[in-house]
């Protein structure tokens, strides 16, 4: 297997530094890197027994001859609670893993996020490594170090920051993820280029056909660019005092939605989608930005996401943004989409964003 693009984006956090591999067929690079950080058992963690990526993974690390324990997680977001990482941990624990052990996520952003709070718990923390398998766990999950899992009053209240010793990001792994999922990553992808300058969005409108239907050197080329984009907002607030903040644009209203329809009813990136079309019309409305909405809605309908913001935002969505964990006397910190490379954190009060979005 060779790889036939290739990058790799290192995330700069003095001795937590690490680097993220993108590319087809980078995957070859696991065994290597795991040898780099030792000779301990390596803990795999995934939720996919019937895709290959998991027991490629297994077999190319045994090869090497090392111990591979196996953890096998249940699949979706309903299954990101505690009784899940308690999984994590004891199946380390009983096969008698020590605290030289390196945890490997295989999966999506569920497994990333479980894998690595586990990681970042067991034996007060281990070496974690990360395999993304889904385009949103690529671009976004795992880099930057945020772990966590959901609690009955809302998801990810209870996590730590942990960064991983190294991601692999191998967009041959998209292969067998549905359409739908890869297509709702995208919105993530959109976010990115918006936050990062003209020229990626720019990359991503010349793209746009290939993205959608996955080709292989273009979604290289946007997983590249959009983790450069984190790994630059990370090195700079990896805790998430400022600047990470804008990483939210499009999903403040995008959440709300989800909420709205019991995150049962679009997507998390359909969700992004339309919030990043809502930030538009509130910069508009209501602090007289002028952004381009039109080229961002062709950009978003190209890549097969959803931009009828009408249909979707009602009053129950509406009545989850004022209940907005971010909300402070009336107002919600809202990323402002001015142009490509140009956003910022504004406090906008609720009402009036209320009225830019018409409920
Ligand atoms: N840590 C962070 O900074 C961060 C950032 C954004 C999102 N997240 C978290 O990420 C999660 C969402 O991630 P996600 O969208 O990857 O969801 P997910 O992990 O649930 O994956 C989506 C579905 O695809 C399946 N799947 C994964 N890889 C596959 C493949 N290659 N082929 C076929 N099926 C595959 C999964 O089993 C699952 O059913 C949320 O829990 C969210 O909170 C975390
Ligand atoms: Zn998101």
């Amino acid at each position: 297997m060779t790889a036939k693009t290739h990058e790799v984006v290192r995330v700069e956090l003095a001795e937590r530094s690490y680097e993220v591999v993108i590319g087809a067929g980078v995957r070859e690079e696991l065994p290597r890197r795991v040898s780099d950080l030792g000779d301990g058992d390596v803990l795999l963690v995934h939720d996919g027994p019937d895709r290959p990526w998991p027991a490629e993974a297994r077999r190319s690390l045994e090869s090497t001859g090392r111990r591979v324990v196996e953890c096998m997680l249940p699949t979706g977001e309903e299954h990101k609670h505690i009784r899940t990482v308690e999984r994590i941990w004891d199946s380390a624990l009983e096969a008698d893993i020590d605290r030289r052990c390196i945890a490997l996520g295989v999966g999506g952003g569920v497994v990333g996020d479980l894998t690595a709070f586990g990681a970042s718990t067991l034996f007060r923390g281990v070496s974690l490594c990360q395999l993304p398998t889904t385009l949103l766990s690529m671009v976004d999950s795992s880099v930057g170090g945020k772990t966590g899992f959901n609690r009955p009053q809302g998801k990810n209240l209870v996590g730590t920051f942990y960064q991983p010793r190294f991601v692999i990001c191998d967009v041959e792994t998209l292969s067998t993820l549905p359409r739908e999922e890869r297509i709702a990553g995208l919105a993530e992808v959109v976010k990115s280029a918006w936050l990062e300058n003209e020229d990626a969005v720019a990359m991503l409108e010349a793209d746009a056909d290939g993205l959608r239907e996955g080709d292989l050197a273009a979604t290289v080329r946007a997983v590249g660019m959009s983790v450069r984009m984190k790994a630059r907002i990370v090195a700079e607030d990896e805790r998430e005092a400022g600047a990470r903040m804008l990483l939210n644009l499009g999903h403040t209203v995008g959440h709300a939605i989800e909420a709205a329809q019991g995150f049962r009813g679009v997507r998390h990136g359909e969700g992004v989608a339309l919030g990043m079309v809502a930030a538009c019309r509130v910069a508009r409305t209501c602090l007289g930005e002028t952004p381009d909405e039109g080229r961002l809605l062709a950009l978003l309908e190209r890549l097969g996401l959803p931009t009828n913001l009408d249909d979707h935002y009602d009053a129950r969505a509406s009545s989850h943004l004022v209940a907005d964990k971010k909300r402070r006397g009336g107002s919600i910190r809202f990323v402002v989409p001015t142009a490509p490379g140009r956003t910022r954190l504004e406090a906008v009060p609720v009402d009036e964003i209320r009225r830019a979005l018409g409920v």
